[in-house]
């Protein structure tokens, strides 16, 4: 199907399954497997089955948003009747700051909220002023960013930053209208999102990131003009290759475009100049450039490239991700996560029951999903959950 021309079978709804009741949390033995976490109430840096330590946490705040990318949230799907996780379900700002307090101290230093759309969660500024001051009160430098499509920042932008948010990402798929409109399906236009990233600038953001995901067909002729636009600003503009995700997108790997590529379609155009990776862990490789022709620009202008589908980057990977209701899943592609929920409502709230199981689930984590992609049957991961869900 040409996506320019949308069929009327688009907008069909296909029930499926709560995700509440699809993804069933899998055993997971409170025996570590460290020689130095031998001791059950140990609780210093953990590391996983395959020595990699657990930095950043993915926290959805909401599995809703009001974008339908078609490559997200299709609305074939995602339509009218789709059951979104009721208001109760969600984990309450005080829950998310007991988890994020208790993964602290088994090395997590960097927290992304995201959804669905963050945006959407009421007073979201509140709770990142409470994850700002709990980490003060513990002097721990705690990295707090915040993924959203744009749509509502450019009202919220400056709260967000005075509260303590640290780093802000925007999705914006093209610079061309129709294509924009026709990947968002939402009727939301180019110049909502650009108002929105220039607010966050506004508003302090030294640096936003602009993640563009591409996919064959719809959006790889946007790759120079969205390159060229941002050019001399404090933006990293990222393109992400397009992944499998869920089990909504229709994926297949002739819709994927090659970081390389992405690669050579820049360099017909601009002058690029590799950058050493800021963070080990780092999902993109970056370039600093500049048009061939015209001297360098006194504002460093990156651009990144997250070849998550060709050039996969398992090895390093130190992120966790919590869904809206309390899951905790070890990878971006796993079919199951672990109920955290009794250990954050209704109980008790001390730290200790919740540090136990949060460090025996990452010391036995194994996942290295895009390193074997080709190699795991496609079948047996038939019930991955969904990126609005598990959040980006
Ligand atoms: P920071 O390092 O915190 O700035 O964030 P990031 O580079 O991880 O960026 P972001 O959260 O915006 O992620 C960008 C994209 O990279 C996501 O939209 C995903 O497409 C991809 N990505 C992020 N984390 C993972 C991951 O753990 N596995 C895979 N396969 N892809 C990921
Ligand atoms: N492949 C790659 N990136 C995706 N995102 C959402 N779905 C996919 C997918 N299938 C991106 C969004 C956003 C981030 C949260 O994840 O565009 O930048
Ligand atoms: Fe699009 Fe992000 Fe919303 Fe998914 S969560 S539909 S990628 S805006
Ligand atoms: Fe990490 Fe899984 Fe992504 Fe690999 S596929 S980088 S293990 S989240």
């Amino acid at each position: 199907m040409n996506f320019l021309d949308p069929s009327p079978a688009r907008h069909r709804t296909i029930p499926i399954q709560d995700a509440r009741e699809r993804y069933v949390a899998p055993d997971v033995q409170l025996l570590p497997q460290h020689a130095e976490d031998r001791s059950p109430d140990y609780m210093g840096p953990v590391q996983d089955a395959l020595d990699r330590p657990w930095h950043d946490l993915r926290i959805s705040v909401t599995d809703q948003c009001n974008f339908r990318c078609r490559y997200c949230m299709p609305k074939e799907v995602f339509g009218r009747d789709y059951p979104f996780l009721p208001h109760s379900a969600l984990l309450s700002f005080d829950e998310i700051a007991h988890l994020v307090a208790t993964a602290v101290p088994l090395g997590v230093r960097k927290v992304r909220l995201t959804g669905g759309e963050p945006l959407l969660r009421k007073h979201l500024e509140q709770l990142i002023a409470t994850l700002a001051a709990q980490a003060e009160a513990r002097a721990v430098p705690l990295n707090i960013a915040m993924t959203s499509n744009g749509s509502l920042l450019a009202t919220k932008a400056a709260a967000l930053r005075s509260a303590g948010l640290g780093r802000i990402t925007v999705s914006l798929d093209a610079l061309d209208e129709r294509i924009f409109q026709q990947m968002n399906d939402a009727d939301v236009s180019v110049a909502t999102v650009l108002r929105g990233i220039d607010a966050a600038l506004q508003a302090g953001f030294e640096r936003v990131k602009v993640n563009v995901v591409l996919r064959r067909g719809w959006n790889e002729d946007q790759i120079v003009p969205l390159a060229r636009h941002f050019l001399g600003m404090p933006v990293s503009l990222r393109f992400i290759e397009f992944m499998d995700v869920g089990q909504s997108n229709g994926w297949t790997m002739a819709h994927v475009v090659p970081g390389a590529e992405i690669l050579q379609r820049l360099q017909r155009e601009f002058h690029l100049t590799p950058l050493a990776p800021a963070a080990k862990g780092e999902t993109a490789r970056r370039w600093a450039y500049q048009e061939l022709s015209t001297p360098t620009s006194t504002v460093q202008t990156e651009i990144g490239l997250i070849n998550s589908v060709t050039q996969a980057f398992c090895g390093d990977c130190n992120r966790a991700r919590i869904t809206a209701d309390g899951q905790l899943f070890t990878c971006l592609f796993a079919q199951s996560g672990v109920n955290l929920l009794p250990y954050l409502r209704g109980g008790d709230a001390t730290t200790q029951p919740l540090g136990r199981l949060l460090r025996a689930v990452w010391s036995q984590r194994t996942d290295r999903y895009s390193e074997v992609r080709k190699e795991v049957n496609v079948k047996a991961r038939a019930n991955k959950a969904e990126m609005n869900y598990l959040g980006g």
